[in-house]
């Protein structure tokens, strides 16, 4: 656990200095690019980035020909999060452990670093010299379909449209594997691809980062009961404000614990039969579900 503390400090840090520079040379309007860099720099655990480097090594590659494509996916995760954090979302204060981006540039200025965090992860891939013509159609075909109408964006109206109402754990499923599944099942198959994973080995990416996806969003539905605000950096509460359909309202907190386990194993079987059970995705999986922030 040490080691994987250590590991994950190392890429946040190696991630962090390439990030900052990106969304540096974003725009050439202040207050955009303020607004912007308060939302990508402020924090973050930067678990996206960090499994795509991961999944990229596991299969060969060498981490810094992916920082790029490793940013855009983080920039599109820190739109989500302005967006999501919106009064006309969900409506939290905080994010990161600092007020949320509307609290300090207003809501028309947080929706604009939004939208520019959106667009300008393509443009970044667009601009990867690391990458072939091919490479890039492929991985902008998948970003935009992973965070697009048939990705994030779709799971984050479900997700509202299941408030105040009884999901089944089919419904559920469906929701936490739009809203968040798709990203981070992004993170991992296109690491591998980068990493010149074979056809069959992608499937089981995909399949690994569907129940990754998973685990990750139930964790999330169980710290908003259970967390530490000060550790996780945003309101613990909130879903139940919002009469949102999670987990633990399902189940409950043992109920979500015990489906957890279950996603994890089957996450891990998948990675199995990728053939990189040995890789740090293991330990990574692992952390993700235990997660306290
Ligand atoms: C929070 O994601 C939103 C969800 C999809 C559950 P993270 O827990 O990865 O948030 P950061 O990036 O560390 O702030
Ligand atoms: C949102 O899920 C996932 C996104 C696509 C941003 P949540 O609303 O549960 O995320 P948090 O708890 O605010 O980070
Ligand atoms: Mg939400
Ligand atoms: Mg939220
Ligand atoms: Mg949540």
């Amino acid at each position: 656990m040490d080691d994987l503390k250590v590991y994950l400090s190392k890429r946040q840090t190696l991630f962090n200095d390439h990030v900052t520079q990106q969304v540096e040379s974003a725009t050439s309007s202040d207050t955009l690019k303020q607004a912007m860099a308060y939302s990508i720099t402020v924090g973050g655990k930067r678990l996206r980035p960090i499994l795509l480097l991961a999944s990229y090594e596991a299969f060969g590659g060498k981490v810094d020909s992916a920082l790029q494509v490793a940013a855009a996916l983080e920039m599109i995760h820190t739109y989500s999060l302005i967006h999501d954090d919106l009064p006309a979302m969900d409506n939290d204060d905080f994010r990161r452990g600092e007020p949320t981006n509307h609290k300090v540039y207003g809501e028309a200025t947080a929706i604009l670093a939004g939208d520019g965090l959106l667009t300008y992860s393509f443009e970044l891939i667009a601009n990867d010299s690391g990458l072939t013509n091919e490479q890039k159609v492929y991985v902008i075909r998948e970003l935009s379909n992973a965070s697009g109408p048939n990705g994030m964006v779709a799971g984050q109206l479900l997700d509202m449209e299941a408030e105040n109402k009884e999901s089944t754990l089919e419904e559920l499923e469906q929701i936490h594997s739009l809203k968040t599944g798709k990203l981070l099942q992004f993170a991992v198959k296109i690491g591998a691809y980068l990493g010149g994973a074979d056809e069959e080995q992608l499937r089981q990416m995909k399949k690994f980062g569907y129940y990754l996806g998973l685990i990750f969003q139930v964790q999330d539905d169980i710290l908003d009961v259970t967390g530490d605000e000060a550790r996780i950096g945003k309101p613990v509460g909130s879903d139940e404000t919002n009469f949102k359909s999670t987990y633990p309202k399902l189940l409950g907190l043992d109920g979500a614990k015990r489906q957890k386990d279950h996603y994890h194993q089957l996450a891990i079987n998948a990675l199995e039969t990728a053939g990189v059970e040995g890789s740090t995705l293991r330990e990574l999986t692992d952390y993700l579900g235990n997660r306290d922030y």
